[in-house]
């Protein structure tokens, strides 16, 4: 392919084995990332067609990021594809935590991404092409509890992406956010950000992620979805496939979704939540509001030979929930 790529936070997991695909197929890659060392063991490491080298960068620190950007357009001519990759997490209950451990991820997950788009976007403009890949998560499209910050930042990163690439598209520059769900890398075993009191998920990551249905998916399996996603051009790369199920549940069925995940909360504080049951009347109305979703999405031309399936186990659960009310309801009620 031979395009010039930045990939931060790519000495480790997801950029790590993204940049390890993109040098194999013939790109030359910089790898990106706050450990320096990290990154030019893993631009070791790679092989292909392509080429890696190593940078030191913090992508909080806007005038670094810039320096770089501008570092390689000089050198190359052209920057083709800027993944801001760079990520860190933090897990625990909102009760828990400081105005610091809110600031660690906006500063990571938020600021560095803008950084990222401010350094990059402008030269794409420029030259006329280019694709900006940001590493959200499907905890930027579905809620999140207990990664609640996080959620917010992953969720400012999926509307920055999609508003962004409406907007570029005129310029010939692309962008594409990517949302997986949990994938396993070291980001799972990292407490959190240094000088932040530790909350009651610290180091628990992997373990309460590898209770979720679908488990942990392969770096190396993203990173050949978000190549394709690159040459697709797709607005959103959203996997596994537990993941894509998720997104569209909660885009479709959001109070189950907000059920199953209270479950999950329940579980993560050692204790279940009592569970308040929705009344019978607001299930109906929620049920009704499903299918006229439904159709909405068909409208939009996604996929309506998908949706049917589901359309069709509404309008049945509908017809129980109708009957179940009209047993119950005094006559005339509903
Ligand atoms: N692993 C998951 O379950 C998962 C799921 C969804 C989204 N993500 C996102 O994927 C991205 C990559 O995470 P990962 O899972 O590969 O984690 P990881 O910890 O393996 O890699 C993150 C990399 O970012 C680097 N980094 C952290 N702060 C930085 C900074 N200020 N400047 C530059 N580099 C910095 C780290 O040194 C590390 O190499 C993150 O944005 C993360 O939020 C991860």
């Amino acid at each position: 392919m031979n395009r010039i790529v930045i990939v931060t936070g790519g000495a480790s997991g997801i950029g790590r084995a993204l940049s390890a695909e993109m040098v194999r197929r013939g790109d030359t890659v910089i790898v990106a990332d706050i450990d320096g060392e990290g990154a030019h063991r893993a631009a070791l490491t790679m092989s292909g067609s392509g080429s890696a080298r190593a940078a030191v960068l913090d992508v909080r620190d806007a005038d670094a990021v810039l320096a770089l950007v501008t570092s390689v357009y000089d050198e190359f001519g052209r920057l083709d594809v800027m993944v801001n990759n760079a990520g860190i997490g933090l897990g625990g209950f909102a009760e828990e935590l400081s105005v610091d451990h809110w600031d660690s991820v906006i500063d990571v997950n938020i600021r560095g991404v803008v950084n990222g788009v401010v350094a990059a976007y402008p030269v794409m403009v420029r030259q006329g092409h280019g694709h900006i890949v940001n590493t959200a998560s499907l905890a930027g499209l579905v809620p999140a509890p207990g990664l609640t910050p996080y959620a917010m930042t992953k969720h400012a990163v999926v509307g920055l992406s999609t508003s962004l690439r409406v907007e570029a598209a005129g310029y010939g520059v692309k962008v594409t956010a990517v949302c997986p769900g949990f994938t396993d890398t070291a980001i799972l075993d990292t407490p959190v950000a240094p000088g932040l009191a530790p909350t009651s998920a610290s180091g628990r990551g992997r373990e309460l992620a590898s209770k979720l249905p679908g488990g942990l998916y392969d770096a190396d399996l993203l990173a050949l979805d978000i190549v394709n996603g690159i040459d697709r051009n797709r607005r959103l790369v959203i996997a596994p496939r537990s993941a894509r199920v998720a997104s569209l549940a909660n885009r479709l069925i959001p109070a189950l979704v907000e059920r199953q995940v209270r479950k999950g909360i329940g579980a993560m504080r050692g204790r279940p939540l009592k569970h308040s049951r929705q009344p019978l009347a607001n299930r109906i109305v929620s049920a009704r509001n499903c299918i006229r979703r439904t159709d909405t999405v068909g409208l939009t031309g996604e996929r309506p030979d998908r949706l049917k399936g589901v359309r069709q186990w509404l309008e049945l659960k509908m017809f129980w929930v109708d009957s179940r009310a009209a047993k119950a309801a005094p006559v005339g009620w509903i």
